[in-house]
């Protein structure tokens, strides 16, 4: 039987009462992409409050890995409910949390000696992340790139990107942050081509040493080894070793942000294996919770050591529920095969998203690692001109006929697939076929 099904026109009126309650109740900063409002979800489907049943290629923007409430991770929640909510690591401590941080000194890339600080989510991540850069380096630069995104908190907003709708408005940001662009090789920046530039975009950071900031006042480079809400831009294989390289040897640190290609959505339990690189700091957050909010920051042991005790912490940091989840999840992908069901997901994107870039020509890019796939739109093939406004429709097309798929780029003009790993072949068929629907709507509009 199919996974979709509608039973009434999207949203229902269930859902729009809900979203008139919400207009007076919550300020419409907190946009909505999608305008039904969820009763329950299961692995890779949820259901909405009218009865409506929808595939979910947005994973909560994805934070669902390992699926929706998957069995392990309710359970180990559901012990721990019964022992302690809260006690702050900082106060008494308990061994969920150290716990916790072994394991994430274990699956991050790297054999050297590690610690793990555990806070509750992405931006706190990032921002505790270049606290402990700086306290180590005793430097106070960090140099971000071009269509990074890392929260919308002061600091992470500072080394986010794209100004609408997350920066506009809300300056004056800390200082101290300079950006230079992605190997992003669709919107060179330089407008060099691949692989004759010789990734002359990671040789550019020693120039940027030279012109805008001198490398003895840079703590760090941070950088997502894949672009998350900048539009899952993967960089050749040789950018981040080559810029790593430099940082080294100017005493800069190597910062990944793995918020979202992290936890094994693009095949690998981190996007910077693919690429070989042992990062000196790893964020994680999303889908390390299994749903419940969770963060860590993971580096080596003398670099994470350098805070003072009191230099570090929050107190809900490592919630005991968010970390049984979050052991949960670690177990989940030891036992299943999802690294490799992200790579088969992958897969059957791509050969799909092949024939459709072939056959209209909005699909200007298709691209991903594993199950970090994307389809940049485009309204001519030759100039790339974004076209923003019918990727807007192609959501909306997609959500009332099931399929919740969400948007990502600087140009508002990607459409990303963060479904659950743990999504059905015939899942996935299921929510292609709507997307294909979408795209021909869209494209062959007379
Ligand atoms: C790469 C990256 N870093 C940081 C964040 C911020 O995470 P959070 O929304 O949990 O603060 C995000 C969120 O989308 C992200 O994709």
């Amino acid at each position: 039987m199919a996974t979709i099904q509608l039973r009434t026109a999207i949203p229902g009126p269930k859902s729009r009462a809900l979203a008139e309650r919400r207009s007076s109740a919550v300020p419409r900063g907190l946009s909505a992409s999608t305008p039904v409002y969820v009763a329950k979800a299961q692995d890779a489907w949820l259901e909405d409050v009218d009865g409506n049943r929808f595939i979910d290629f947005g994973g909560g923007i994805g934070c669902m890995n390992v699926g929706h409430r998957r069995e392990a991770v309710v359970s180990a929640v559901r012990e721990q409910l019964d022992q302690f909510l809260h006690t702050c690591m900082q106060v008494t401590p308990y061994e969920l949390y150290v716990r916790m941080a072994e394991r994430m000194n274990q699956v991050t890339p790297g054999k050297f000696p590690k610690k793990t600080l555990l806070v509750n989510s992405g931006a706190e991540a990032v921002e505790n992340a270049v606290k402990i850069a700086r306290a180590h380096t005793g430097r106070s630069g960090i140099i971000a790139f071009e269509d990074a995104f890392h929260g919308r908190t002061m600091m992470t907003l500072a080394l986010t990107s794209k100004t609408h709708p997350y920066k506009a408005g809300f300056a004056p940001f800390p200082a101290d942050v300079y950006r230079i662009p992605y190997a992003h090789c669709y919107r060179c920046s330089y407008s060099m081509k691949y692989p004759e530039c010789d990734v002359y975009c990671a040789r550019h950071l020693e120039d940027t040493f030279k012109r805008v900031v001198a490398s003895r006042d840079v703590a760090a480079v941070i950088a997502e080894p894949v672009l998350g809400e900048g539009g899952f831009v993967v960089p050749p294989p040789e950018f981040f070793p080559a810029l790593i390289e430099i940082c080294h040897r100017h005493g800069a640190l190597f910062i990944a942000d793995e918020v979202q290609s992290g936890f094994g959505r693009t095949g690998k339990m981190f996007a910077s294996e693919h690429y070989g690189i042992e990062p000196d700091i790893v964020v994680s957050a999303k889908s390390l919770g299994g749903g419940l909010p969770l963060a860590a920051i993971t580096g080596r042991a003398e670099i994470m050591d350098a805070p003072g005790p009191g230099g570090l912490g929050g107190t809900f940091g490592g919630n005991p529920l968010s970390c049984a989840a979050a052991l949960a999840v670690l177990d989940l992908f030891e036992k299943e095969n999802l690294l490799d069901r992200a790579h088969e997901l992958g897969r059957h994107f791509q050969r799909r998203a092949k024939e459709w870039q072939k056959r209209w020509p909005l699909v200007g890019d298709v691209r991903g690692l594993g199950g970090m796939q994307a389809i940049e739109l485009v309204k001519a093939r030759e100039r790339r001109e974004p076209a923003a406004e019918e990727t807007k429709q192609i959501t909306q097309f997609c959500y009332e006929h099931g399929l919740i798929a969400i948007t990502a780029g600087s140009y508002s003009n990607v459409v990303r697939v963060l479904v659950p790993l743990v999504v059905t072949s015939e899942q996935m068929d299921e929510a292609m076929d709507v997307l294909e629907a979408a795209l021909q709507g869209v494209s062959e509009k007379p």
